[in-house]
């Protein structure tokens, strides 16, 4: 099975980002944990800052991969364009965050995502791409 992570903005300062919310590990060493307890996934990921970059992204993998497993991070709640995306897309799509975006900021509680993802996962730490992959396995 062949599935891709895509992290949207700031997601590439994991490990040294507002750690008591997003705690205290790199997301390249996480990943690295993540291949190796499952190896028959082909995993990939790529992070961007970039909407545009997210979005092409996504239309790349989109009808190629098993499966997205997308933090679009604050994007999430402003990007029609990253939301039209995976509404285009025949790949399934998990919406996956690391916080609780329910129990944050209102503005936090939009999401352009949630409508056409296959499932939503949030609140589990960094755990929660874990479980969106396991979501994946289990779907077999
Ligand atoms: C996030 C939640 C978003 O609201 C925020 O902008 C992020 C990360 C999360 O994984 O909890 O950058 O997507």
């Amino acid at each position: 099975m062949k599935l891709i992570i895509i992290n949207g903005p700031n997601l590439n300062l994991l490990g040294k980002r507002e750690n008591d919310i997003y705690g205290d590990e790199t997301f390249n060493d996480f990943f690295e944990r993540l291949q190796k307890k499952y190896p028959k996934v082909k995993l990939a990921q790529f992070q961007s800052n970039i909407e545009g970059e997210l979005i092409d992204k996504i239309q790349e993998t989109g009808y190629e991969y098993d499966g997205i497993i997308l933090n679009a991070a604050a994007y999430t709640h402003t990007s029609v364009g990253i939301g039209d995306a995976v509404k285009a897309v025949t790949a399934p799509v998990v919406e996956v965050h690391i916080s609780n975006t329910f129990s944050r900021e209102t503005f936090r509680h939009v999401s352009y995502i949630s409508p056409n993802a296959r499932g939503i996962i949030l609140g589990f730490g960094l755990q929660s791409y874990e479980l969106a992959l396991q979501s994946f396995i289990m779907d077999r």
